[in-house]
């Protein structure tokens, strides 16, 4: 047998999805910037690495299962390293597009508050196991001892894997989104076998003995225990299956904060990409909010979610796809209302089309909210060639030990 030579490179940084990256570019998983590794090449990636000079930020990461899991990419970083690494991405970003700002200390969410999760469960010889995907293949990771998720998450293995036994099929592997709420969990099932009377008990039988609150095997709710219902503000939303939640509780409140500091005062509020109600429901405890998504369900949850929240402000909703028919400023005329400021949380592709007009609209106050750094920047621009003055950016990460950036902005109007 030949021996492969192993080949051994300098990671000059980090990639966009936390991989080291030597000169080629050669991508090397789970090394960090300044690292001396060894490797055998593979296209453009090591495999089979060492670390022979390891970074002084390399620190033993704290999760048992982070070496086969493929949960999280960055526990083998000290959490200063990836809070740098996170506002350097914020930072370049802006200074791509000729922006600077001035940042805020990053706000980290805690270990085991990820609310959502989805696992992967399939049956086996014995039963079934749930867990995650491990790095880089389909191999599923238990993950009994995960550092990352809300311990009801945890908690919920067994469930899972019981939901398999009960309606996987041999060959595909049950898909099981689990989501905290106030009232128990909801769940939330892809890939399973086609429902049937028999599979409709069994299913109805399992949310009730282990207390979920609602489940839902795709897109039939097969059980509903009592409403999930997520908390916003003095309102509490039943969110429709699967749809768009902050990823941590504390994060979606850091991120409240910082829109309720930015928006302060203001008495009427334009909540562009609203969701259920994140935002929109907690401003419309001193606002008038007009709240507009394209989700129909989610603004029937949010309306809801109104209608039961104690001495709310007036709330206009609308469902709209922003994309396409981004909201103008003309649309704000026939209210008669002066809107003095609007919030704006795009997904990931952002906002080019409604940043266009809401720089048209000369609302003068901004609370932009964003999980991807190039996006918010190239919307940024736009908003500062209008005249709005970008003052201050606040990262918040709530996807702790993963690349991924959460980012708040406050623009105001100059002048
Ligand atoms: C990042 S989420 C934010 C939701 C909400 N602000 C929150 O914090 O929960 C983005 C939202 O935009 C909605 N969305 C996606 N594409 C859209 C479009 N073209 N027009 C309007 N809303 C859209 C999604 O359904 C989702 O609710």
């Amino acid at each position: 047998m030949t021996d492969v030579a192993r080949t051994t490179a300098t990671i000059t940084r980090l990639g966009h999805q936390g991989d080291g990256v030597a000169l080629g570019p050669l991508f090397a998983p789970r090394t960090l910037p300044d690292e001396e590794v060894s490797g055998i090449v593979d296209g453009s990636q090591l495999t089979d690495i060492r670390i022979e000079t390891p970074s002084e930020h390399r620190v033993q990461a704290p999760c048992r299962h982070y070496k086969s899991c493929g949960g999280c990419q960055l526990q083998h970083a000290s959490d200063e390293f990836v809070a740098d690494w996170k506002l350097e991405i914020v930072k370049n970003a802006l200074t791509a597009q000729g922006l600077e700002a001035e940042f805020r200390p990053l706000h980290t969410s805690p270990a085991q508050s990820r609310r959502r999760a989805t696992l992967a469960v399939r049956r086996t010889k014995k039963g079934a196991m749930a867990g995650f995907h491990g790095r880089a293949s389909g191999v599923i990771t238990p993950i009994p001892d995960c550092l990352l998720l809300d311990p009801a998450l945890i908690a919920a293995i067994p469930l899972a894997e019981a939901l398999a036994m009960a309606g996987a099929s041999r060959k595909t592997p049950l898909s099981v989104t689990l989501t905290t709420s106030e009232t128990g969990l909801d769940v939330l099932v892809r890939e399973g076998k086609p429902l049937d009377s028999t599979l409709r008990g069994t299913l109805a039988a399992l949310a009730g003995q282990h207390g979920v609150a609602r489940l839902t095997w795709e897109d039939e709710q097969v059980a509903m225990e009592q409403p999930p219902l997520q908390a916003f503000g003095s309102a509490r939303v039943c969110t429709p299956a699967g749809s768009f939640l902050q990823a941590t509780r504390d994060g979606e409140d850091a991120l409240l904060a910082s829109v309720l500091e930015i928006t302060k005062g203001a008495k009427r509020v334009v909540d562009l990409f609203a969701g259920c109600g994140t935002f929109s429901l907690p401003l419309a405890a001193s606002a008038e909010v007009y709240a507009l998504e394209s989700e129909p369900e989610m603004i029937a949850a949010l309306e809801a979610g109104w209608r039961q929240g104690k001495g709310l402000k007036k709330l206009k909703s609308e469902v709209r796809d922003l994309f396409r028919n981004p909201l103008l400023p003309e649309d704000l005329k026939p209210f008669g209302a002066f809107y003095e400021a609007a919030v704006i949380d795009p997904p990931r592709a952002g906002a080019e089309a409604q940043v266009a007009q809401l720089a048209e609209t000369q609302i003068p106050t901004i609370a932009y909210v964003s999980c991807n750094p190039v996006t918010f920047a190239r919307d940024a621009k736009v908003l500062v060639a209008a005249g709005y003055r970008l003052n201050w950016v606040q990262v918040v990460d709530q996807f702790r030990w993963s690349a991924h950036t959460e980012v708040v902005a406050s623009f105001t109007l100059d002048g």
